[in-house]
């Protein structure tokens, strides 16, 4: 439960970094930094107690012009955190959402795959994965929101996600579509590159802020339309990398987009919605960040992914399907052990994706061993709902939710998830009564799952069960209000 602090506001938020030299002492904040005298920091004991979050800047007695001006500059480059309150207005919300977004774009400019690129170490491999992401992410902008508009029961949100549908569906071709001949591949390798993990936990975790979480959907609308303001920056990128590894005209349509977003004020869009005074309580505006700090993490994440595909060899490697086929009868690793946290999430999204399975059709064939399932699940499907945690639990319980639109798919991967819940140590005695045993296998046999577009489905879910975050990951934070250090 939110109170208001009693104990002062603004405090130097955690994402702030205070680096200490002879001469100075410097504030970095995203891509902003505010260098101070070290002189005058060590002869003011309370704001060095503010420096080391000891003190809110509120409580700083200082009171002399200097102070004031330092005080703006501070909250004007958005190292201080909010007071927190029950409710907010949109306005308000626009107003967080400027302060937070730069922040993940600045750890996402900063994953060391933008040096490899740069300096020439990247190879064609991983040059694909990283194309290819970005060709499958402009997919899915017009798909979420069309969903989103299909499905909000707010007419000024549903008219922003319906023209923002038609003016995104058609660009992953118009302007991210991928020239297979450059990277000696065929349009049907193209064509059937398997999607990177993190891009794929990236399209369901969407889908789900779509059709729960308007405010959410606007604020990851913002976080990426905003990216257009690099635009200068990135030409430079996109031109380097051009000459360094011969890609002709491949950035030049990408180019004409991040011009197109400038033109139209594709950003602009997303913020103009939140132009009001209505309020919105607390609970809300927490769940958007957090949902919006998730989407902002699996692309960061997808960066890692990419510098994985950096395989230097005389054979261009790229994410085949028959070849992820073939693991999927070797084994492949293991998974890592879930905490209580992502267990208890796990069990609520199983027995919530199959109530939203039996909640579909009229299928005689499904209705009874679903309902038995959901029957057998029912404790789990009433604990309550948290805040996603991790990319891994939250790219799994996206997939068990995209899932529920096919009944034998999501049975698929449930017995695949009860089956590695068991191999480490960790097994789900609901789903594994005799019960629930019977109405798996009573569902596993009504669909088809020998063909391959329903094979991979299975092993991309595997996929997600086996994450394990890379080294060079950032954890991103919300980190807006006073007292809170990570969302
Ligand atoms: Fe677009």
């Amino acid at each position: 439960m939110r109170t208001s602090s009693s104990n002062g506001s603004n405090w130097l938020r955690p994402s702030v970094t205070v680096e200490e030299e002879a001469d100075t002492v410097r504030l970095k904040h995203g891509f902003l930094s505010v260098n101070l005298p070290s002189k005058w920091v060590s002869g003011d004991s309370a704001f060095r107690e503010f420096l080391h979050r000891k003190m809110a800047l509120s409580n700083w007695p200082s009171n002399t012009p200097e102070a004031h001006a330092l005080q703006r500059l501070l909250a004007s480059t958005g190292m201080l955190s909010e007071p927190q309150r029950l409710d907010y207005s949109l306005r308000e919300v626009r107003r967080l959402a400027e302060s937070q977004v730069p922040i993940w774009h600045a750890a996402y400019y900063a994953h060391p795959l933008w040096d490899k690129l740069r300096s020439g170490g990247a190879s064609k491999s991983c040059l694909l994965a990283w194309v290819m992401h970005n060709h499958h992410l402009s997919r899915s902008a017009g798909v979420t929101a069309a969903r989103c508009a299909a499905i909000s029961d707010r007419s000024d949100v549903r008219r922003l996600f319906h023209e923002s549908s038609i003016e995104e569906y058609a660009h992953y071709v118009e302007y991210y579509a991928v020239d297979s001949a450059l990277f000696g591949l065929s349009s049907d390798q193209i064509a059937s590159y398997v999607p990177l993990r993190s891009s794929l936990a990236f399209d369901h975790h969407m889908l789900r802020i779509a059709e729960e979480d308007w405010l959410g959907h606007v604020l990851v609308g913002y976080y990426q339309e905003s990216t257009a303001a690099y635009f200068d920056q990135c030409s430079v990128f996109y031109d380097q990398i051009t000459a360094l590894y011969d890609l002709g005209n491949l950035f030049e349509p990408w180019k004409a987009h991040i011009r197109l977003d400038l033109d139209y004020g594709h950003s602009g869009a997303f913020t103009n919605i939140l132009e009001s005074d209505e309020r919105v309580s607390a609970q809300m505006v927490d769940r958007a960040f957090a949902n919006a700090r998730v989407v902002a993490q699996h692309l960061l994440n997808a960066l890692d992914e990419v510098l994985a595909e950096n395989v230097v060899g005389p054979e261009i490697r790229w994410r085949d399907p028959s070849l992820l086929l073939h693991h999927e009868k070797s084994g492949a690793s293991h998974s890592e052990p879930f905490d209580e946290v992502d267990l208890a999430q796990l069990r609520r999204a199983m027995a919530q994706a199959l109530c939203q399975a039996l909640g579909k059709d009229f299928d005689s064939r499904y209705i009874y061993p679903l309902g038995q399932l959901v029957e057998v699940t029912s404790s789990w499907f009433h604990e309550p709902a948290t805040a996603p945690t991790n990319a891994r639990i939250n790219g799994i319980i996206g997939f068990l939710y995209y899932a529920s639109s096919s009944s034998t798919l999501l049975a698929h991967c449930l017995q695949r998830c009860i089956q590695m819940l068991r191999e480490l140590g960790q097994p789900f005695e609901l789903l594994e009564s005799e019960k629930g045993q019977t109405a798996l296998r009573q569902l596993l046999g009504l669909g088809p799952r020998n063909d391959e577009q329903s094979r991979l489905l299975v092993v991309q879910f595997e996929e997600m069960m086996k994450f394990k975050d890379s080294h060079s990951s950032v954890h991103l934070a919300v980190d807006l209000f006073d007292n809170q250090g990570h969302a």
